[in-house]
């Protein structure tokens, strides 16, 4: 990308990840998360890559996570293979140390010291409501504030995690969110669960309204017999909904999704289920209800066949299906917008600012979280 003129900011860019791109350097700017807490036991390492970097997550002896490089400096080995001790890491190879920061504190078969010091990519992590987040950008990290939710932090609480791997790229997810009209189609598709049947019974088409707000765009689509569905989403790709509970008495639920880019055609999408207080048992019935990987099953969801899947998944597979059918990175060339693409335009105009202040070396905007627990009513009437 030709940096410094932002005539050459189009949306053939907004689907890019790399550092050396401008979406690569806004993306960095947010904490995005990174990993399932419950996948990183004490002392336990694994590889992972994000934004088209790959790195070493792992948790030291104190608990507390760490996420650097993925290869060792001395000889290049990959370091998750290596010894936690303590809060730092020792690559398998030859022993060298590295700190949480990635600076090498101890290299044991060297007799000369260093003149300077070595150090890997280090980047500051936090968990928060079962998840990991880091920050990958350049300079301190900003004040974690926009991961988090009023409705995550109101009552008592239950939280379900999960994380899906997609074989496509995150804008697509992004946009999907973005685009309320959806649900009278792709959530009627297949098996019309409660989500797409309580929603648009009849498949109506909302009147939709978008409204910028100090964490991203409000959404609200307002179909008739009062049935308003807001949905909060935050810059630059969390969507905030309430879904249905895991069964007809429950109540229905706060969802949080992430779509973080593994790379430019791969999209780890984090998905928090947040609900009001639930007992072991039911918790149980959740955690299952919530083990769906689409690209698992891709072929059968192509086919239409969604035989199975339990209400939560059913939502996932028919948002895949949508998303990941319109190719691993879509041409936006291709496409034809209509007024239904309210949400997408605003989405876009909003994302093209954002970039053309990183192109021409402005500031772009101080994006802040929601501070009161928006209202998010669930449509008026239930499927039976
Ligand atoms: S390659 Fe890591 S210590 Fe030699
Ligand atoms: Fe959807």
């Amino acid at each position: 990308m030709v940096m410094g003129h932002s005539a050459a900011v189009t949306k053939q860019h907004l689907h890019e990840t790399a550092a050396t791109t401008l979406m690569g350097r806004l993306l960095r700017k947010f904490w995005q998360p990174v990993a399932l807490a419950s996948d990183m036991a004490v002392r336990q390492a694994r590889p992972i890559r994000i934004l088209g970097e790959d790195l070493t997550l792992y948790r030291g002896e104190s608990g507390k996570p760490y996420l650097v490089g993925a290869r060792c400096a001395h000889r290049c080995t990959l370091l998750h293979t290596g010894i936690i001790r303590e809060d730092q890491i020792s690559c398998m190879y030859h022993g060298w140390r590295y700190d949480g920061s990635g600076l090498c504190t101890d290299i044991p078969a060297e007799s000369k010291p260093r003149a300077n010091p070595i150090r890997i990519a280090g980047y500051p992590v936090r968990e928060y409501a079962g998840l990991i987040f880091a920050y990958m950008g350049e300079g301190a990290a900003p004040e974690f504030d926009l991961p988090r939710k009023a409705a995550f932090e109101t009552g008592s609480r239950s939280f379900f995690p999960k994380r899906e791997f997609w074989d496509c790229n995150w804008f697509q997810q992004v946009e999907n969110s973005m685009d309320a009209v959806h649900l009278s189609f792709a959530h009627l598709w297949g098996v019309p669960g409660q989500f797409g049947a309580s929603i648009s019974a009849g498949g109506e088409i909302p009147a939709l309204e978008y409204v910028e707000t100090s964490s991203g765009i409000r959404q609200i689509a307002a179909r008739s017999n009062g049935n308003v569905r807001i949905s909060d989403w935050t810059f630059p790709n969390n969507n905030h909904i309430v879904v249905p509970g895991p069964d007809q008495k429950a109540s229905w639920g706060h969802v949080s999704v992430w779509a973080v880019p593994v790379d430019d055609r791969r999209t780890m999408r984090f998905r928090i289920y947040s609900t009001d207080k639930v007992d072991e048992e039911t918790a149980a019935r959740i955690r299952a209800d919530l083990a769906f990987e689409p690209t698992f099953c891709a072929d059968a969801l192509f086919n239409g066949d969604l035989s199975g899947l339990s209400e939560q998944s059913i939502i996932s597979a028919q948002d895949y299906v949508a998303v990941r059918g319109q190719g691993e990175i879509c041409d936006r060339e291709e496409e034809n917008l209509s007024s239904s693409d309210a949400g997408v335009i605003f989405l876009r105009r909003v994302f093209l600012r954002e970039l053309e202040a990183i192109a021409t070396g402005a500031e772009p905007k101080m994006w802040a979280s929601l501070k009161e627990n928006i209202d998010l009513p669930p449509p008026p009437t239930r499927a039976a």
